[in-house]
């Protein structure tokens, strides 16, 4: 076994909340069943452009990390689009574009139908918001161009020129507003119900259901695909999941515990120091609000405010939580790229690697490893949720560009 190196700082904390031989009951399956995945899978896979990403089999960082087998999900192939995002907020746009056409027309659409604008005249009446701090509000501007919708994306002051100009690239309004990401989720809401627009939010504090269930159900096609994958005399010990409002993570521990049952794997939440608000509510057993700054370099990541529905899934599923600093991240990044423990050089972008730098930081520490019983048996999958989203700032903190990296 190689040694890794540098070794990264964390805080693990156990959730008191898990319930590892629960069944999956109705309270989740309320949020993600099987239905809604094969509905969810049926109309991605009709948009055009649509693959599987790769599962990537890492074997000299698993070597370096003492563990079996590590596979890493290559989000930054998806759609173009370079991170998992469009399985959720484009999806949600076509569901919510579906339910305007029945209650105005009432008609059952498909994918197929609004694709070939059939209901091109309705659809450009229709405008779809959210708020973002770079990738869901890119999803959402994608997926309303793709079906016809006008478009009006909100984002906070700490979003990069970079991430802006790739959302206004989809043919969306882009509106910076003052604060953080949640503060742009406020406005979001209130633009929303004084101008007659859609929000399609990625989180809910319980008021909305629909379009943040039907983005995380979209998400849960990232999981279906992987576990599908994973060669079939392989069940993953662990799966490190990094979290902002927590769609994702309950999204992929909803399909793996759906798919093994109480052979699951133990799912850790990787969140960055300075906006672990998953870490404090399950430490807490109630969802808890951090404020304060709370930018992280890992911006997909920088959320004070945990979705309530991700909770359901998220507070019985997850064993551990997690935090991990901005530096490690961008060290990943680099670790990547450079492809330093013999695997090849790989594009890798600053939320997307955030599992794994849970990952290297526990297999790193002796007593945290054992605690969650990491072994030289354990396979493990991570989710490299997004590419170089932001090519300029990828540039800047891995010292070369995305092509060079993969030339
Ligand atoms: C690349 C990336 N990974 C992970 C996440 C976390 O997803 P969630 O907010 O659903 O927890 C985000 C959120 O924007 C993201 O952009």
């Amino acid at each position: 076994m190689n040694q890794i190196n540098p070794k990264y700082a964390f805080e693990l904390t156990a959730n008191p909340g898990h319930e590892p031989t629960a069944e999956y009951g109705p309270r989740q399956a309320r949020i993600l069943n099987q239905s809604g995945l094969a509905q969810a899978r049926d109309a991605i896979s009709s948009w055009p452009g649509y693959a599987p990403t790769s599962l990537l089999r890492l074997d000299g960082l698993a070597d370096a990390l003492g563990i079996k087998a590590l596979y890493y999900k290559q989000e930054g192939e998806r759609f173009g689009l370079a991170s998992f995002k469009p399985l959720g907020g484009a999806y949600a746009v076509l569901r919510r574009l579906q339910a305007e056409i029945r209650e105005r027309l009432n008609v059952e659409t498909n994918v197929g139908d609004i694709l070939a604008g059939k209901f091109s005249d309705l659809a450009a009446g229709v405008t779809v918001t959210a708020a973002t701090d770079g990738n869901h509000g890119r999803s959402v501007a994608w997926g309303a161009r793709m079906f016809g919708c006008r478009c009006v994306i909100f984002i906070n002051e700490a979003v990069s020129i970079g991430r802006e100009r790739a959302i206004a690239a989809y043919g969306a309004e882009v509106r910076r507003n003052p604060g953080s990401y949640d503060d742009a989720v406020r406005t979001t809401f209130e633009t929303a119900r004084s101008e007659g627009w859609h929000v399609v939010p990625d989180t809910t504090d319980g008021e909305t259901f629909e379009a943040p269930r039907d983005v995380t159900q979209g998400y849960a096609v990232m999981a279906a695909e992987a576990i599908e994958q994973l060669p079939a005399d392989v069940v993953p010990s662990h799966i490190f999941l990094q979290a902002g409002v927590g769609g994702m993570a309950a999204a992929t521990c909803a399909q793996f515990w759906q798919s093994y049952g109480d052979r699951r794997p133990t799912s850790i939440i990787v969140e960055p120091e300075q906006s672990a608000c998953w870490f404090h509510s399950l430490q807490n057993r109630r969802p808890t609000v951090i404020s304060g700054d709370i930018d992280s370099v890992m911006a997909g990541l920088a959320c004070g405010e945990i979705s309530t529905l991700a909770w359901d899934i998220l507070e019985p599923g997850a064993a551990w939580a997690m935090t991990v600093q901005d530096g490690a991240a961008e060290d990943c990044m680099r670790l990547l790229a450079d492809g330093r423990h013999g695997d090849a050089p790989m594009v890798a972008g600053e939320s997307g690697v955030a599992g794994l730098v849970g990952l290297i930081a526990l297999a790193g520490d002796k007593e945290a490893r054992s605690r969650a019983g990491l072994t030289e048996t354990s396979s493990i999958i991570v989710f490299g949720t997004e590419g170089a989203t932001d090519p300029e700032m990828y540039r800047h903190i891995v010292g070369r560009t995305p092509e060079e990296v993969t030339a």
